[in-house]
């Protein structure tokens, strides 16, 4: 079957490189993809919410199954204009995928099927939401309620700042529509974890745990990313943990979608806050979490197109994962100033060095071919992946491969997968 895999990041490179395995794989096309991706199959130069251009292109090329990494043309409605046209499509439709287009639907979503999430209020407008946070004396968080890349969330300890931050997102527009409606709700305290799962309308399959690191700076100091490195298993969520996200929060989210006539289909993420009360929803994404894919599926040991088509499907049941026991711990390298402006064309050196090492895959972000060199072209270049026995033999595993890759202006966070040492 030729499949054809839309995105360009870090999670693209780790879905291609394991559709690239596929026993029934016959050409995998990226569209657009990176420098990592042509390693896997052939790169189309094709953007990825160009979806009239995608459809033509799938159907020229006798396109069995298209794969979408990102939210923006899954919320804009690819996989339904590719079912229309009988081509599987894993990932959710357009209505469905608005649990994470749409924070006051998923804060809806919740609230009726009773799912554990921070205390939180919709506004529409800007007075509406201030006269609400000042009437609060402890810290806030403040949501552009649309699709910001990960950039639209405030964390505000004092209220003051959290009207700062409404005004920008609702006033000062700074993420345009997107910030029409804001949520503000309570903050909540403890460790966040990533749960994802495949999909199939009904069925659920559970993936291994994950846990990101979402700001810049080592011990979790700075502005927000994409996210700067993840590991999985995170020892956070012990099994009786999952069992309880599975019942109360997985589960109720599917049959929830179901009720609102808008069946989930693909990978269903959960932002988790693992607090003292239990398991809480920060957030929902729609489909694979970027960097949390590179360790999850560098543990796979199945065949990733057989889940997928099984998702499109409906026939999850039929299949069983298998996951390799030994943890995963990715590294993110950024380009110096990410996530402020930063500088690209950079040469990357060391790769095939890196990759040689054992249990250890590059997997490329922001790369570039030019000229017969890879060069950087995005804030997150690279995710250096490395499987080992102990979480502290990946870790170790995984800088020892990151120290063999310069670039200028290279940076990374030196305490990825810390936490789940400590434990
Ligand atoms: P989101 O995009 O909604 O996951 O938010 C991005 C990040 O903001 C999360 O990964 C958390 O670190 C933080 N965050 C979001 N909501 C809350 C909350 N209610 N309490 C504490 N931190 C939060
Ligand atoms: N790692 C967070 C995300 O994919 O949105």
């Amino acid at each position: 079957m030729n499949v054809l895999l839309i995105g360009s990041g870090g999670r693209e490179h780790a879905i291609a490189w394991k559709l690239a395995q596929s026993k029934d794989l016959d050409k995998l096309y990226i569209a657009p993809g990176n420098a990592g991706t042509t390693q896997c199959g052939e790169n189309v130069d094709i953007g990825v919410n160009d979806i009239e251009k995608l459809l033509e292109f799938a159907k020229q090329n006798d396109i069995g199954l298209v794969v979408v990494g990102p939210e923006d043309p899954l919320s804009a409605g690819i996989v339904d204009k590719f079912e229309e046209a009988g081509i599987k499509a894993f990932g959710p439709s357009a209505e469905a995928a608005q649990l994470e287009a749409d924070k006051a639907f998923s804060k809806q979503l919740m609230r009726s099927s009773a799912i554990s999430t921070a205390e939180g209020r919709v506004f529409e407008h800007f007075e509406d939401a201030k006269t609400y946070i000042a009437s609060r004396d402890e810290a806030v968080v403040v949501k552009a309620a649309g699709l910001a890349k990960g950039k639209g969330v405030y964390v505000c300890d004092d209220p003051a700042d959290g009207i700062l931050a409404a005004e920008k997102i609702m006033c000062d527009k700074i993420f345009g529509a997107a910030g029409e409606k804001v949520i503000v709700e309570d903050k909540l305290l403890g460790e966040e974890a990533s749960i994802l799962a495949f999909v199939d309308g009904r069925n659920i399959y559970v993936m291994e745990s994950s846990q990101d690191h979402k700001p810049i700076g080592d011990g979790d100091t700075g502005p927000n990313t994409g996210g700067m490195g993840a590991y999985s298993p995170a020892p956070v969520v012990t099994d009786k943990l999952m069992d309880q996200i599975t019942r109360e929060i997985l589960v109720p989210t599917v049959d929830g979608m179901n009720r609102s006539g808008r069946a989930y289909k693909g990978v269903l993420y959960a932002g988790l806050m693992m607090t003292a009360g239990g398991p809480r929803v920060l957030e929902y994404n729609v489909r694979f979490g970027d960097p949390e894919t590179q360790p999850i599926l560098v543990r796979l040991k199945s065949d990733l197109l057989e889940v997928c088509l099984a998702v499109c499907d409906g026939k999850l049941n039929d299949i069983t994962l298998k996951w390799d026991p030994r943890p995963a711990v990715c590294v993110v390298m950024a380009s110096g100033g990410y996530p402020g402006s930063y500088e690209k064309g950079k040469i990357i050196t060391g790769l095939d060095e890196a990759g040689k090492l054992k249990d250890v895959v590059v997997f490329h972000a922001g790369t570039a071919l030019k000229d017969g060199d890879i060069v950087t072209s995005g804030g997150r270049v690279l995710g250096v992946t490395a499987l080992a026995d102990t979480i502290w033999q990946a870790k170790d595993k995984a800088y020892e491969a990151v120290d063999k890759i310069q670039f200028d202006g290279a940076y990374c966070r030196r305490d990825i997968a810390d936490k789940a040492i400590k434990k």
